[in-house]
């Protein structure tokens, strides 16, 4: 739902030129809001899986252009197998639950890290998502599964190496730009601003190219619980930082 004329109270009086585009979030503190009351951790990715809802339904709602979730990192194979099929089932879950509201509020499915090892019936979900909301021009949704950073840019640079070795390019010629159409994310913009859950300070493999200019903004809430206050709140915070990409002037967010 791109809807320009929807503005909440709490964004009320920040102008919508210093609102990020483009936000990211490191989705953490599942297992701890679980255990804090008792229950299995998959609980708390349970309700983890609602604020994901939550969240992407207000992103479109506000009229960003992008919200890049880390579902899944490279490294969490190493979790306990129940917990990852019981994980690789929730995105199941969502993808075929949220399909018909993904649609109808024109929001665009982007998955994005390595296809290797991720169940075939999770993959055709999610190749079925990005078939039917490809032509989408709303919020574009990407997430990250089976991602790890490091792995993208390797994964890149053996690419670009490929293709010089071939003599398809010339490696003269490779620039910031070349490399950054080589990551999983090519023809996106990178993010404004990176909101992370649960009191980490850490960026975790997550976007380490794409986040170079990111602002960051932490949270103690634990991601089952964090809901639109807690959005506008970062965008809030956002809004008031002074970006000035390495120069002395700040930039505009334009
Ligand atoms: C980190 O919490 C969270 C994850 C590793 C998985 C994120 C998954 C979800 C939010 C649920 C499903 C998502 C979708 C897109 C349907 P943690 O388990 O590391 O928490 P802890 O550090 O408190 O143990």
């Amino acid at each position: 739902m791109t809807n320009a004329a929807y503005i909440p109270e709490a964004l009320a009086d920040v102008p919508r030129a210093s609102w990020p585009r483009h936000i990211a979030i490191i989705m953490d503190g599942n297992g701890r809001w679980a255990r804090s009351r008792g229950l299995p951790r998959i609980e708390g990715h349970r309700r983890g899986a609602e604020s994901v809802r939550c969240v992407t339904e207000e992103c479109a709602k506000l009229g960003l252009k992008q919200l890049t979730l880390f579902a899944f990192s490279s490294e969490n194979w190493r979790r306990p197998r129940d917990e990852v099929n019981a994980l690789m089932d929730l995105y199941r879950k969502f993808l075929i639950e949220q399909r018909p509201t993904i649609l109808k509020n024109h929001v665009r499915f982007v998955p994005i890290g390595r296809r290797d090892d991720i169940p075939a019936e999770v993959l055709a979900e999610a190749d079925r998502t990005v078939e039917l909301s490809a032509k989408a021009t709303g919020l574009t949704l990407c997430l990250a599964v089976n991602y790890g950073s490091r792995g993208e840019i390797a994964d890149a640079a053996r690419s670009l190496a490929t293709r010089a070795a071939r003599g398809e390019l010339d490696p003269a010629t490779i620039d910031e730009e070349t490399f950054a159409s080589a990551l999983n994310t090519a023809g996106m913009p990178d993010p404004d601003l990176l909101i992370r859950t649960a009191g980490e300070m850490r960026l975790s493999n997550f976007l380490l190219w794409q986040l170079s200019y990111a602002e960051l903004w932490v949270t103690p809430r634990l991601w089952p619980e964090f809901r639109q206050p807690d959005l506008h709140a970062a965008m809030r915070d956002f809004a008031g930082r002074e970006r000035r990409f390495g120069g002395l002037e700040p930039a505009t967010n334009a």
